[in-house]
This record gives C-alpha cells, sequence and structure tokens, in this order.
C-alpha cells in the first residue's frame, strides 16, 4: 500500500524493544520535525492556499502526536534526550538536487515528506504487529493510521502541482532510491534507523 521497495526487516523491533527509551526519543524528534516540516512549508509556498490549509491542519496533529510520545517518556519516569542526528534523512536528502524552479523545489519537498511519512507508517505498522508490550503495540497501531493519511495527503499535493507523469516518475526513482539506503539500516533503535 505504501510503493515501500524493501520492507523492513523484523528483526528490527527486537533491537528497538530493548531500548523503549531511545526509541520514543527518537520518535519524539521526528514528530517535532514533522510539525517544523508542515510550518516551513507555509513560510516557503503561503500562495498555495490548498496546501497552506492543510499544513496549518497538520501543524497541530503532529505537535499532538509530539505531545503523545513526549507524555508516554514522563510516565516511564524519564526526560526527553536530546536530539540525534537522523542518518536516513541525511542521505535521503541526497537524491534531489539544489536548485530548479520553485515548482520543483516544491514538488521534491512534498515527495521528501510523502517518502518519509511512508516509511515511518512501515516502521509503526510493524511496531504495532510485533511488539511484545501490547500496550505500547496498540499506541503504534493508532499513529500507523494517521501516517498513512499524511503520505497520501503529500504525493497528491505533489501530483497536483507538479506534471502528473514527471512527478510519478521521479517518485518511482526515489523509493528506488530509498530502498538502497535502507539495505544498510535497520539495525539501530530509532524510527529510520
Ligand atoms: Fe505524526
Ligand atoms: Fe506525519
Amino acid at each position: 500500500m505504501l510503493g515501500l521497495k524493501l520492507p523492513t526487516d523484523p528483526r528490527w523491533v527486537n533491537i528497538v524493544e530493548k531500548n523503549v527509551e531511545d526509541i520514543l526519543t527518537d520518535h519524539a524528534y521526528c514528530e517535532q520535525k514533522a510539525a517544523s516540516t508542515a510550518i516551513s512549508l507555509i513560510v516557503s509556498f503561503p500562495e498555495y492556499t490548498d496546501l497552506v490549509k492543510e499544513m496549518t491542519a497538520l501543524v497541530k496533529e503532529e505537535i499532538s502526536h509530539f505531545k503523545m510520545v513526549h507524555d508516554r517518556i514522563l510516565a516511564n519516569g524519564w526526560v526527553l534526550g536530546r536530539d540525534r542526528k537522523d542518518e536516513y534523512v541525511l542521505q535521503l536528502l541526497k537524491f534531489f538536487p539544489k536548485g530548479g524552479s520553485r515548482t520543483t523545489q516544491l514538488v521534491h519537498r512534498l515527495l521528501y515528506a510523502a517518502l518519509i511519512e511512508a516509511r515511518s507508517c512501515e516502521r509503526f505498522r510493524l511496531l504495532s504487529e510485533e511488539l511484545q508490550d501490547k500496550d505500547l503495540a496498540e499506541f503504534y497501531r493508532k499513529l500507523m493510521v494517521s501516517e498513512a493519511n499524511h503520505y497520501t495527503m503529500f504525493l497528491g499535493f505533489a501530483r497536483q502541482y507538479g506534471d502528473r507523469t514527471e512527478v510519478d516518475e521521479k517518485w518511482q526513482q526515489l523509493l528506488e532510491f530509498e530502498a538502497n539506503i535502507m539495505k544498510d539500516l535497520g539495525k539501530s533503535e530509532t524510527i529510520h534507523g
């Protein structure tokens, strides 16, 4: 359903289970970055009214996810740690050339966001199915549904604002590129690691 070319090795869940504090910390920042991305799209592309409306709603939703994760960290008696580099995201950015028209840049940012949402959704689904802690599994099941909607929304905007054929081609290339990155990942207790 997500079009991803390489599924995550389910053994990644075993790594996560050994360090729930780290995964929740990393996850909290994923939600914060999702909210920040939505704000930044509003600032960069204010004339795209449909996008601005959806991003306004998205900021609220993503920051409410941040709160859910943060509350869980506190409920465990932990304090939110510092953010760390997201190797996956850094690698993914290399796919997109700098420059290009304003529309091209918008399309690139939308496809980038769509892919991160899709991979997050896939990881949340795996957690919801495989985690021994059923309460945490249910927590991830609910989030998985939200992220699936975000993935389709971003991809839909890319197709709406860009040239449909070009966007679809670029999306396929991006999926291939991402599958290559994923070959070396799935080994750490981070959402995309
Ligand atoms: Fe989210
Ligand atoms: Fe999201």
